[in-house]
């Protein structure tokens, strides 16, 4: 009898201890969910939060990008506020210092951040802020940043630029494929097994002559174009559900994640089977200094995504603009030609290094289409900005190339022109303060790769142009850009080739 009793006592006070945890689960949640509507302003009914959520701006623009530019370009102060997503957008360069060096500790990537690409990404340096963050940069730079690594990475891209795209381009303006190809597939191809070789030492071929369906590459791009989708729900919660339940995209998501997950763990373990320490490429360094894997692997995921979709991009937008600007292409062959020997395919490094104009061209092309379109970050403590806007705890603050590059104020009245000379000064490159400029970032986490991006793009474009004539064959007179991480043009880059100058004895 005294057992039952006990039993029964132990029941009902464990019943009531569920009831109390989930009453108070449901409490917490309910009061954090109210915590997320307040800061979001749901109500708010002002001219720019009432065109987002009626989307009335897609009827004047082509891309939501634009549509910010607009918004930012009538601002007087080059920033604005979308209350409905708590979200402060600026372009004023001042800001954009204080927020990337003055006060770097007040603005790191948030937790918001993290957990939308944490699955993709988990510890990876773009993933994370503080001490980790910290310890990837220092290892990362002291690799990215020595010289043999950027021999044995331009002789990577060489070689792919050699073997594999400018036979596929002769092929294509001899008539195969009917003279067209879809660039922007292409440069992704190029780009994705030119960082495949230098971070795993793997060749995925992406761009072998039958151009193969490539099952990394896809599921790497489906987890990307997926982790940025959930940023663009209205609440968290709803992708998070998503999540638990294992349904819809999530369910895709995970299934892309695991892809990329599997690959990059098997060659982690092959590495570790066949010795690491003759190799050259990066994750061999790392495994050095790294035992654990799952940390290995983050890293390396990294790199992918930080040197697949944004080389790419930054050459699509390049030769966008180069079709429709023949007397820049007229000058940058005259560069190529004064530079490099008679037959000469690729430049070497030191011929790179002297070729201004190219360079101007590169950095305008990015100014005008920059790969990673805007950046956000999340504030630690109430702060106001160099423009007096007050920032709130924990609210969105998004500084933005796109519109920058589109802002008279910033680069003046020809702003929207392409003009590789604003970068000269007496035929010499002459760099920009990186904060008018942030496309590669600024300040402490400035992009680590840039000057091995740079030189894979002079590689392509000094290739390309030396020998092929590029014509965008689309009707679009804008690009049309899709949702993700980086841009990527929404249909591709249908472009026709032909051997350098054949089209001008066309007598038609
Ligand atoms: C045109 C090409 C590229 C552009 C426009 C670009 C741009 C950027 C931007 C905007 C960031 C900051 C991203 C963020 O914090 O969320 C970044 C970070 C980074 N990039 Fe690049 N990137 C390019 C190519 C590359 C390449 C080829 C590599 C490596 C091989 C690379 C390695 C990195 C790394 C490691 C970081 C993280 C830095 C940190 O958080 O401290 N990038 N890049």
């Amino acid at each position: 009898m005294r057992v039952e009793i006990a039993s029964s006592m132990l029941q009902s006070t464990s019943a009531t201890f569920i009831n109390l945890f989930f009453s108070f689960t449901a409490i917490f949640s309910l009061f954090s969910l109210l915590i997320f509507i307040l800061r979001m302003k749901p109500w708010c009914n002002c001219e720019t939060c009432r065109s987002y959520l009626t989307m009335s701006w897609t009827g004047e623009f082509k891309n939501f990008i634009d549509w910010y530019t607009h918004l930012l370009r009538k601002s007087p102060t080059g920033t604005v506020h979308v209350h409905v997503l708590g979200n402060t957008i600026t372009t004023n360069p001042e800001n954009v210092e204080y927020i990337l060096k003055t006060r770097f500790d007040n603005y790191p990537k948030g937790k918001p951040f993290s957990t939308i690409l944490g699955d993709l990404l988990g510890r990876g340096i773009f993933n994370v802020d503080g001490e980790s963050w910290k310890f990837q940069r220092k290892m990362a730079s002291l690799e990215l940043g020595s010289v043999a690594i950027r021999t044995y990475a331009l002789e990577i891209v060489t070689d792919e630029i050699q073997s594999r795209l400018l036979p596929l381009l002769a092929s294509t303006a001899a008539g195969q494929r009917d003279g067209v190809l879809d660039l922007q597939d292409i440069l992704r191809r190029l780009s994705f097994d030119n960082i495949c070789k230098f971070s795993f030492g793997l060749d995925p071929g992406c761009l072998l002559p039958s151009l193969p369906i490539s099952r990394i590459a896809m599921a790497f791009d489906e987890a990307s174009r997926l982790s940025a989708e959930r940023a663009m729900t209205a609440s968290p919660m709803a992708w998070k559900l998503k999540r638990l339940l294992n349904i819809g995209s999530e369910k895709i998501l995970k299934g892309a994640i695991n892809v990329v997950n599997d690959l990059a763990e098997e060659m982690i373990s092959q590495r570790r089977y066949m010795g690491f320490s003759t190799r050259k490429d990066l994750l061999s360094r790392f495994m050095s200094s790294i035992n654990d894997d799952i940390y290995l692997r983050d890293i390396v995921v990294s790199f992918l995504l930080a040197g697949r979709d944004t080389v790419a991009a930054a050459l699509t937008g390049f030769f966008w603009l180069l079709s429709s600007h023949p007397q820049v292409e007229s000058l940058i062959r005259e560069e190529l030609d004064r530079i490099m020997d008679p037959g000469q395919k690729v430049p070497t490094f030191d011929q790179i290094r002297r070729m201004h104009y190219l360079n101007g061209a590169v950095y305008e092309s990015m100014r005008l289409f920059p790969p990673v379109q805007f950046d956000s970050k999340y504030a630690v403590e109430d702060d106001i900005l160099p423009d007096g806007t007050f920032i709130q705890k924990g609210t969105r603050v998004t500084y933005h190339p796109y519109a920058m590059g589109r802002m008279e104020r910033v680069w003046g009245s020809n702003c929207l022109e392409f003009k590789p000379e604003r970068w000269l000064q007496e035929g010499v490159f002459m760099p920009v303060c990186p904060f008018k400029y942030p496309v590669f970032q600024a300040g402490a986490r400035v992009c680590l790769g840039k000057e091995l991006a740079l030189a894979e793009m002079k590689s392509v474009v000094a290739a390309i142009v030396r020998r092929f004539d590029i014509r965008v064959a689309s009707a679009e007179s804008e690009l049309r850009f899709l949702p993700g991480l980086t841009a990527s043009v929404r249909g591709g880059l249908p472009v026709q080739v032909g051997e350098r100058g054949s089209w001008c004895l066309d007598p038609n």
